[in-house]
């Protein structure tokens, strides 16, 4: 058989490669420059909430104060989860992955919702506000559940950031708290192509529904190599503070065992996330005002050694970790609370599909063997 003559763009992990389109971010990889929809990361982290953004990536512009607060209020009255769903977290078990316990969750919402498989736009709007209403109520309800206590309903007032914390501690949080949390949730919002990204708009783009592409979006964020090194970063910081070992020698032995240091390194970034300079000084100014100041100085040692060794940065994940674990948010709940961010971001990518859908369907080259015969089952 001949061999296949399209001409084929091969990058091994597609780097490189543009795949589509898009208006809603753009990233400079070697000046470290990120912009939503034209607004710069640190302009965006400086003067907008979460739900700002939200309106941004969805609609293609900042929402004036009505707006705003008409986005706010529709995000407060979708918050409540369908009993099932509750009664599903309910039935699941304590040690369960809290991603795998959201991707259930996510994909159980669908059976609930009666626009699930409605494809109008506003149909689709209102998904995406639903799914970014529903996600940190599973979070928390989940959290709660395995640590043998209530879910705690949403207090359906005040911002995204205000109504999780309240749902996880069960008491209001302090407005402090509450910002920080907040530019978290701006920061994690939109990152163009990525992975979890990009299979939402592989599964959006077969005409499927919302909830299966977030479903796909939230296993792919789960893995260590995307949204899940978060996790592991923490586990790294409290593994250097329980043994007291130094952080340079620690991150020199790794590295001399040929491990990776979560939190380090990007694909597109080959110098510092800018999302990882804003959360480290909120990691710096978190860790003065509790007095936890160990954790910044621990992730400026591992930093330095890192740039100094391998010529790597951080990414949003090294830093975040530390603010999330300073608010007193459990390790495994990084990712998830990403999810909760990203959100946004996958399904903006989706309406932005949905607006010119065209199939997303790449080839692969073959390279296995060829002109076979198949032997009788016996003779084999
Ligand atoms: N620790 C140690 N070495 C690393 C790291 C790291 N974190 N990241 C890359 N390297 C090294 C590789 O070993 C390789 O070295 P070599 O050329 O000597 O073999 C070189 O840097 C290039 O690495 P690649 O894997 O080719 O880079 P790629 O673009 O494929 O990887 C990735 C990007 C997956 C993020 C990688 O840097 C990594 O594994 N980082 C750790 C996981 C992580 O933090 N993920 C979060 C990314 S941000 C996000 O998804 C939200």
């Amino acid at each position: 058989m001949a061999k296949q003559e399209t001409p084929v763009h091969r990058a091994r992990g597609l780097e490189g490669v543009v795949a589509l389109d898009s208006s809603l971010s753009f990233i400079d990889g070697k000046k470290g420059e990120l912009i939503y929809h034209g607004y710069d990361i640190f302009d965006l982290a400086a003067h907008t909430s979460f739900e700002e953004v939200a309106y941004l990536l969805w609609n293609g512009r900042l929402p004036d104060r009505r707006e705003r607060d008409e986005l706010m209020q529709h995000l407060q009255t979708e918050r409540e989860l369908p009993p099932m769903v509750t009664d599903l977290l309910r039935m699941t078990p304590e040690d369960a992955n809290p991603m795998a316990a959201l991707r259930t969750c996510v994909s159980a919402l669908a059976l609930f919702d009666a626009e699930a498989d409605a494809h109008s736009p506003e149909a689709n709007y209102r998904k995406a506000i639903r799914l970014t209403a529903r996600i940190p109520t599973i979070i928390a309800a989940f959290d709660r559940l395995r640590k043998g206590l209530e879910p705690v309903r949403p207090l359906r007032r005040g911002s995204t950031a205000f109504d999780f914390l309240y749902m996880l501690g069960g008491e209001e949080p302090g407005s402090a708290a509450e910002r920080t949390f907040d530019t978290c949730l701006v920061l994690h919002a939109e990152h163009g192509l990525n992975a979890s990204t990009f299979a939402a708009r592989v599964i959006g783009a077969t005409l499927s529904d919302m909830y299966s592409a977030i479903t796909g979006a939230i296993g792919a964020l789960k893995g260590p190599l995307h949204g899940g090194a978060n996790i592991e970063v923490m586990r790294m910081l409290l593994e250097i503070d329980r043994s007291g070992r130094d952080p340079v020698a620690y991150v020199q032995e790794k590295l001399a065992r040929k491990e990776r240091i979560m939190g380090f390194g990007h694909r597109v970034y080959k110098t510092l996330d800018p999302r990882a300079a804003i959360l480290r000084e909120m990691v710096e100014e978190l860790s003065e005002e509790r007095g936890q100041r160990k954790w910044y100085e621990y992730s400026v040692k591992i930093m330095e050694t890192m740039e100094r060794e391998k010529g790597l940065y951080p990414n949003v994940d090294f830093f975040s970790a530390s603010v999330y674990h300073m608010l007193g948010l459990d390790s495994d709940l990084f990712t998830p609370i990403f999810a909760m961010s990203r959100v946004t971001g996958w399904t903006a990518h989706l309406l932005e599909q949905w607006r010119a859908n065209r199939l997303i369907r790449p080839r692969a080259e073959y390279v296995g063997p060829r002109d076979l015969k198949v032997k009788p089952i016996d003779e084999r």
